[in-house]
């Protein structure tokens, strides 16, 4: 499954890109806000959809207004690899390399446009399973559960 969540700075861009999913007939779940509200804190919509993605996998976007914040709260949650991006070339090597499973992208910085093609080229890529990307995200996974 994949969720999406955002705050007041993101919830435009929320909403153009879930009528974009709709359209290309991906299904996901909205974790939240169902309306605009100017006094929502991202921390917890980031929260909600990292821990979703953590405990029953999958995927997840988050909207903030730059799309750091969101990435910042995210990544702290165990499993969770969570990376902005502002082009598909970033969105690209989010996946081969990274194999992140959180885009966070920012509502004030991106264009609608632009924001389509960054999600369209994370959902339709993988990881690349190649040697140096498994053993580099092996050792942020050690650092996570502590042993080094
Ligand atoms: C909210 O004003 C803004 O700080 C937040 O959306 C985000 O951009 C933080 O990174």
């Amino acid at each position: 499954m994949l969720y999406i969540a955002s705050d007041h700075a993101g919830y435009q861009l929320k909403e153009e890109i879930k009528r974009y999913l709709q359209l290309l007939n991906y299904s996901f779940e909205d974790l939240g806000p169902k309306e605009f509200d100017p006094n929502d804190d991202y921390p917890d919509f980031a929260f909600a959809v990292a821990k979703k993605v953590a405990d029953e996998g999958g995927e997840g976007i988050l909207f903030c207004g730059t799309g750091q914040g969101v990435c910042l709260a995210a990544n702290k949650i165990r499993g969770i690899r969570a990376v902005s991006a502002y082009d598909e070339f970033m969105a690209r090597q989010a996946k081969e390399h990274l194999d992140s499973n959180i885009l966070c992208l920012g509502g004030r910085v991106l264009d609608a446009e632009m924001a389509k093609k960054i999600v369209k080229t994370w959902l339709d890529t993988g990881f690349s399973g190649e040697e140096r990307h498994e053993r580099r995200l092996g050792k942020i996974e050690e650092m996570e559960n502590g042993q080094k």
